[in-house]
């Protein structure tokens, strides 16, 4: 068990908690269908055949929710905006309410404002889409900007290209493989046409939350270091690269619908920080000719790489490895690759899934990754915070309600809320650093 204290970090560190609308906040009646609504309702998307119509009930609950942000003691709560929402009567009310209740508790609100749930009307596909998100994320703006210190535009566009647009395992549900690269090229339109409009609208301290993995070859055959490699330009490089160098890997731009050129302007327009959520490195190889499966991610036969298993380490009950090392890798290799070309770095989410109340295998994680991350502190990466995923056990997607994120855990018939084990320490944790 893990009980001794994680080590001091910097004055003014922020330390937070992740949540995102559809995972949480229910009342879907109360507003205009997401792609996700129109995918959980096709039979054997969801393993558990579960949906987020009610979810959390957050919508309803978000009083006792911000209570318990109060008493963890964290400094801030990255929620989710829900577009469909907000183009719903009442809809901007609703974050107006839960904005207001936030900073009440002296809690600092960090709204992410795409996470995924796209209105059904919509399409990535369109290069229109990322024109409309702006108009979107200017509404949004223009009311809650008084309130909100720090903004995110988009969550893990990787994996909402990957899973919904390539492998169709999230929603819109498309299998498009290869093809599916525009819908990472609009994403990323679309961020710095938000990153424009939320500066007209005077925000300050703007970033994104991108997924990241230290991707190891399977072993040093040319074979697999040559799939590796490419496999860490999709994971790692497609959406950071533009971001922070204003160009795409080498062999990725060419793919792009048309030229791209006078678009990467806007994309690369100037970050105050840097969003990287981690769970866990990945192992690479050249294919096999089959489907493989590691943590969860199943790869079909035909694509230039295939992901295996990592022996010898702890997984969680989602599969994932636990390999807090890889952390303190992923920020020095970050450092390493953009220099002084990486804004600060937020880690915006990293967290596990483990059954029960009394879960001392998340605090022993929660604990590694912490102390992972102040030796990649001490190693001169500059981090400004850490956010745990999540405050409560949610929708996890494709998983349904199996999967137990959250340091307080949600009766799924009851809604009841019950802190877990690492509720408690954290709260101790982030008391013994004030
Ligand atoms: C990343 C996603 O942003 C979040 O929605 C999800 O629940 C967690 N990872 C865990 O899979």
């Amino acid at each position: 068990m893990a009980t001794n204290p994680i080590p001091r970090f910097p004055d003014g560190f922020l330390w937070g908690v992740s949540t995102s609308a559809h995972q949480i906040e229910g009342a879907a009646e109360e507003r205009e269908p997401s792609v996700w609504d129109v995918f959980t309702a096709e039979p054997g998307r969801v393993k558990d055949g579960s949906t987020a119509a009610v979810a959390c009930d957050h919508y309803h609950r978000y009083r006792e929710d911000v209570a318990l942000l109060a008493g963890l003691g964290v400094d801030a709560y990255r929620f989710s905006v829900s577009w469909p929402r907000v183009n719903s009567p009442g809809g901007l009310d609703f974050y107006d309410r839960l904005v207001d209740e936030v900073c009440a508790a002296g809690v600092q609100p960090v709204p992410t404002l795409f996470h995924w749930d796209l209105p059904a009307a919509l399409d990535w596909l369109d290069r229109d889409t990322a024109s409309r998100f702006a108009e979107y994320v200017s509404v949004v703006a223009e009311r809650l900007g008084d309130r909100v210190p720090r903004w995110i535009t988009l969550n893990e566009p990787a994996e909402h290209t990957l899973l919904g647009h390539a492998l169709g395992v999230h929603a819109p549900g498309r299998r498009l493989m290869f093809d599916a690269l525009p819908v990472a090229h609009h994403q990323l339109l679309a961020h710095g046409l938000a990153v424009r409009a939320l500066r007209a609208a005077g925000a300050t301290r703007i970033g994104i939350a991108n997924s990241h993995a230290p991707v190891r070859p399977a072993s040093g055959e040319p074979a697999d270091v040559a799939a590796a490699a490419f496999y860490d330009v999709l994971l790692n490089r497609l959406f950071a690269d533009p971001l922070l160098l204003g160009r795409y890997p080498e062999g990725i731009g060419e793919l792009m619908p048309g030229d791209v050129t006078a678009d990467l302007t806007v994309i690369a327009e100037p970050l105050d920080w840097y969003g990287v959520n981690y769970y866990a490195p990945a192992r690479v190889g050249a294919p096999l000719g089959t489907e493989t499966r590691s943590g969860g991610l199943t790869l079909p036969a035909g694509l230039p790489f295939s992901v295996r298993e990592i022996e010898n380490v702890p997984v969680t009950d989602h599969g994932w490895p636990v390999v807090p090392e890889a952390l303190t890798e992923l920020l020095t290799g970050l450092r390493e690759r953009y220099g002084d070309r990486l804004p600060p770095v937020v880690i915006t989410e990293n967290g596990c899934s483990y059954e029960g109340v009394d879960d001392q295998e998340r605090i022993a994680f929660l604990d590694g990754h912490l102390r992972a991350l102040h030796r990649a502190v001490a190693a001169g990466v500059e981090v400004h915070g850490y956010f745990v995923w999540s405050l409560l056990d949610n929708f996890e997607w494709a998983e349904g309600y199996a999967r137990r994120f959250g340091l307080v855990q949600v009766d799924p018939g009851t809604l009841e809320r019950t802190p877990k084990a690492s509720y408690a320490w954290l709260r101790d944790q982030l008391r013994a650093q004030r």
